[in-house]
């Protein structure tokens, strides 16, 4: 039985880093502030718990599903279980193996940003954690969805790769899109090309199933489904999901909704094979044909449009 640990604080106690009860992430917010540091001694001891409550009941379920290289990643950042990581230290293990990097931030990066920092190796990271009560479900990334569920694929150079071709593909979108002159026509095209990229990032880097040694072995490299006790063994044993080898096409013209356990999920064979996956999206997107998408989720926020484009411009009339 897990303790399910109170995040209320004890007078005297630090505050807290705890999800939607932050003062510390609200004031940075407030400020205009996305990339913060990590002030780690405000981590209360509730918040440790709470770590140590969520990592404590996935090991015996990441032996079983998940891909080795998630395993070998978590013995490569030397995670402690019993209490919340610094960043530093994961960042100085990481290095040597793939340059990546965990980069905290505040809240929601908008698309454009989000994608640029996967071309300069950089990972945004949440650094609050769900609150105790609410262990099983939080629609909004913690710190341990994003350190414990993505970063340790993260060490892996193959994956890494992936992550990085796929900032380069978002850069590709933009320069396509700055080329349409007609103002409703490039938005059109745009909210297109960005939501065919966050289907296959849904579709693979969040809830991606991969082929195992065995026959007829899946096991698991989405983060999505490695941060959630209940979806990590529902993914690979549940009946009621379909799980199908990848097609591209299928891929970007399905929409998803996050608010459950994923009905449908997809199958890759290796991490080179989600690499040139990602290039075959950018010949597509070159080739037009992630301008006019099945509609349906995710929605393309004014913020992500906007990002695209003007971070995007600003990028390259800072280069030239
Ligand atoms: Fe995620």
């Amino acid at each position: 039985m897990i303790r399910v640990p109170d995040s209320t604080p004890t007078p005297g106690a630090p505050a807290g880093l705890t999800t939607g009860k932050a003062p510390f992430i609200e004031r940075a917010q407030a400020d205009g502030q996305l990339y913060i540091h990590q002030p780690y001694e405000l981590y209360s001891e509730a918040n440790h718990a709470t770590w140590r409550a969520l990592l404590g009941r996935m090991t015996d379920r990441w032996a079983r599903y998940a891909n080795p290289r998630f395993l070998q990643g978590l013995d490569i950042l030397q995670l402690d279980w019993q209490r919340i990581p610094r960043l530093e230290d994961i960042n100085r293990f990481m290095a040597p193996r793939t340059g990546f990097r965990a980069k905290p931030v505040s809240g929601y990066v908008p698309a454009y940003r989000f994608f640029a920092c996967l071309k300069n190796r950089e990972f945004p990271t949440t650094i609050t954690i769900r609150d105790g009560a609410t262990l099983d479900y939080l629609p909004e990334p913690d710190i341990f969805h994003d350190v414990a569920g993505h970063v340790p694929m993260h060490t892996d150079p193959a994956f890494a790769d992936a992550l990085v071709r796929f900032g380069q593909c978002a850069e590709r979108a933009a320069e396509l899109a700055r080329e349409i002159s007609d103002p409703a026509e490039r938005t059109r095209r745009l909210t297109s090309m960005i939501k065919g990229m966050a289907r296959f990032f849904w579709f693979t880097v969040e809830f991606g199933l991969m082929r195992g040694v065995k026959a007829g072995e899946i096991k698991v490299y989405g983060s999505g489904l490695l941060s959630s006790y209940g979806e990590l063994a529902h993914s690979v044993e549940s009946p009621e999901v379909q799980r199908y080898p990848i097609q591209l096409e299928w891929v970007i013209n399905q929409a998803f909704e996050i608010d459950h356990y994923q009905p449908l999920l997809f199958i890759i064979d290796s991490f080179e094979h989600l690499f040139d996956l990602v290039g075959e999206l950018e010949e597509w997107m070159i080739a037009g044909k992630l301008n006019n998408l099945a509609p349906g989720e995710p929605v393309v926020s004014d913020d992500d449009l906007r990002s695209f484009l003007e971070e995007s411009a600003r990028e390259v009339a800072t280069v030239s």
